[in-house]
């Protein structure tokens, strides 16, 4: 795949079934946390906000018409004013090839675009190739939740970091 081929757009409904397979795919799992098999309908409980909800973002990484990958910033503008959260996976046929690298390029432009100041994530502590990829691209460890996930039998630790988009943002704004 020559990443020209790769186009990143909003998702869409009929995205769904692509999206629901790569989540079910047993090695993207592990890394995100829920043991397949997740059912579509529970799936579609998790994804449905992001094509209801006009004010959540979500892309699609799509290759030669198939959707190969996501990335979601869920925003919650009440509390959390201006931070967002984010989300990603890629099919597991299309990792290290820069798709979620793009993915992350184009998300962050949105993000910039519409006046948010942070995107925050968390990560499993052994995730070596995503922690990789978001520090690549600018974002920074500020903490960690020792144990804070229970999932394929084992407690995981969860790295959190974030992305600054506003570097003037005082810190008690
Ligand atoms: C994390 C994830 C989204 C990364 O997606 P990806 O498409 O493989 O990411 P990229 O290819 O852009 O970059 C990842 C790695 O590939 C390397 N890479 C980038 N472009 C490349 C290319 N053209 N050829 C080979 N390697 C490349 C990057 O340098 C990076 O390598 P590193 O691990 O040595 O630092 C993917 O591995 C995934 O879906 N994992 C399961 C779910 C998950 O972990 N989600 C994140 C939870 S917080």
């Amino acid at each position: 795949m020559a990443l020209e081929e790769l186009i990143v757009r909003p998702i869409r409904k009929n995205d769904l079934p692509a999206l629901h397979e790569i989540v079910n795919m047993l090695e993207v799992a592990e890394l995100l946390g829920p043991i397949p098999p997740m059912t579509y309908e529970k799936f579609e409980k998790w994804h449905g906000r992001f094509i209801e909800e006009p004010e959540q973002i979500a892309l699609v990484a799509e290759v030669e018409k198939r959707v190969v990958g996501l990335v979601t910033l869920s925003i919650e503008e009440e509390i959390y004013r201006y931070d967002s959260w984010l989300s990603i996976y890629v099919h597991k046929s299309f990792w290290h090839k820069g798709v979620g690298t793009q993915l992350m390029k184009a998300v962050i432009d949105v993000a910039r675009d519409i006046g948010l100041r942070r995107i925050s994530l968390g990560v499993f502590a052994g995730n070596k190739t995503a922690i990789g990829m978001y520090k690549k691209i600018g974002f920074k460890a500020e903490g960690c939740s020792k144990y804070g996930i229970y999932t394929f039998g084992r407690y995981m630790d969860t790295i959190l970091m974030g992305l600054l988009l506003d570097e003037d943002l005082p810190s008690e704004a």
